[in-house]
């Protein structure tokens, strides 16, 4: 699998390519970043903090670190990374969960 820095505006929009994210395949356009494309699909939790509380990307310029994900089997921000096809990336650490509102119902 090969996957790109991000290395500037070179993002096709005429051009959707497929990626998954946990198992689950998503669509997003060639060259945008990774944090962009599952935002883009309604994702902006990525992992869950030791405390349980959401984490997502903050910066989207590669220095907090909070968006690290698994991109191709390798621990890289995610922010830095073109979106290319067949995209495997996924959440690190214990199981992405979709975050809950107290009282256990999703908001
Ligand atoms: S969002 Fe901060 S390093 Fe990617």
């Amino acid at each position: 699998m090969r996957f790109f820095r991000q290395t500037g505006s070179k993002v096709k929009r005429s051009q959707l390519v497929e990626f998954s994210f946990n198992g689950t395949t998503y669509f997003g356009h060639l060259g945008e970043s990774v944090t962009v494309a599952l935002a883009a699909n309604g994702i902006i939790t990525t992992r869950m903090a030791h405390d349980g509380s959401a984490r997502g990307a903050f910066c989207f310029m590669g220095t907090c670190q909070e968006c690290v994900l698994l991109i191709g089997g390798l621990r890289i921000e995610a922010c830095q990374v073109a979106l290319s096809e067949g995209l495997i990336v996924q959440s690190i650490g214990s199981l992405y969960e979709e975050p809950k509102a107290k009282g256990g119902k999703n908001v």
